[in-house]
């Protein structure tokens, strides 16, 4: 069984290691088997939540094809991405196509037009076709205004970047997440790739046999105030070895003091 911590405090516990799809799902008919594969392995592994975005080109639509026969298991993690209410509707009546008639986490993406979209997502969490609401940034940038949305009280969780490399959101999002009780989802957590690939085994020798993925994973969810990362994967091999991560021992000062050394060195 895959590690779990309580999502923030909102009565919900989740596997700490997800699964990203941008990018990596945005597949022509033809090959989305190779996200069904993805899927299988990484739900083999314990995995439950995947994260996607009507950004992410037809990610959305192959997810929910690649979810099939265990839709039940999955904690559907999707964004509503448009200023304008009328398209937004359509994104949610199109993943409730997706996904079954529900979605657990409906996230604004990158804080778009959000005081729009509140109040109608309230009322679909009202009505039960939505789990929970929450906002996600990709810029540090963003983060005064990420930090506006969750002090209204009306978000239940947010997503942004961390890495060794992306460490804003630790100054004031990580402790005003602690503080509200939101959920908090890693983005990034590999640098979109760019940390990859790292140092060899002997370099991870103190890490007690961690591949460098697995080191980085681990190095984020060495910070309690994380709930879960959602590295992105086209790849089976690395969606088993992604999830394996969640059964490393949490990292110590030191061994996190090591990861940041190493990928400082790139
Ligand atoms: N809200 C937002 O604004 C926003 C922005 C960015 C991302 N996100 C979400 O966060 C997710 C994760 O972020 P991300 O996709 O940008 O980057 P990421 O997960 O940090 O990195 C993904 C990259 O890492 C590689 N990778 C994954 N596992 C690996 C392993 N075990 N060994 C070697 N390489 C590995 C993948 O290549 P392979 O395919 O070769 O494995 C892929 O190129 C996204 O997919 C998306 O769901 C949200």
């Amino acid at each position: 069984m895959m590690r779990v911590r309580a999502f923030g405090e909102t009565g919900i516990e989740l596997p700490v290691v997800g699964l990203g799809t941008w990018q990596v799902f945005d597949l022509p008919p033809g090959e989305e088997h190779v996200a069904a594969d993805v899927i299988e392995a990484a739900f083999g592994g314990g995995v439950r939540v995947v994260d996607s975005s009507p950004m992410y080109g037809r990610a959305e639509g192959v997810l929910g094809r690649a979810l099939e026969g265990r839709r039940e298991e999955a904690f559907v993690a999707t964004k509503i991405w448009t200023g304008t209410g009328d398209q937004a509707r359509r994104q949610l009546d199109a993943q409730l196509r997706f996904y079954g008639g529900h979605v657990e986490l409906e996230q604004i993406h990158n804080l778009a037009a959000w005081r729009e979209h509140l109040p109608w997502l309230e009322a679909e969490r009202e009505a039960g076709r939505v789990g929970l609401l929450g906002a996600t940034h990709y810029s540090a940038s963003a983060f005064d205004e990420l930090e506006e949305v969750m002090r209204t009280g009306r978000i239940q969780a947010v997503q942004v970047p961390l890495n060794p490399l992306e460490r804003e959101c630790e100054r004031r999002i990580l402790p005003l997440a602690e503080e509200l009780g939101l959920g908090v989802v890693v983005m990034r957590p590999l640098g979109e790739g760019d940390l990859l690939p790292g140092p060899g085994p002997r370099e991870l020798e103190p890490l007690g046999g961690a591949t460098w993925a697995q080191a980085l994973l681990a190095w984020a969810l060495s910070d309690p105030r994380v709930h879960v990362v959602i590295p992105a994967t086209s790849s089976p091999a690395h969606a088993r070895e992604n999830a394996a991560a969640a059964a490393l021992a949490p990292l110590s000062d030191d061994d996190r003091r090591l990861v940041e050394r190493l990928a400082g060195r790139r």
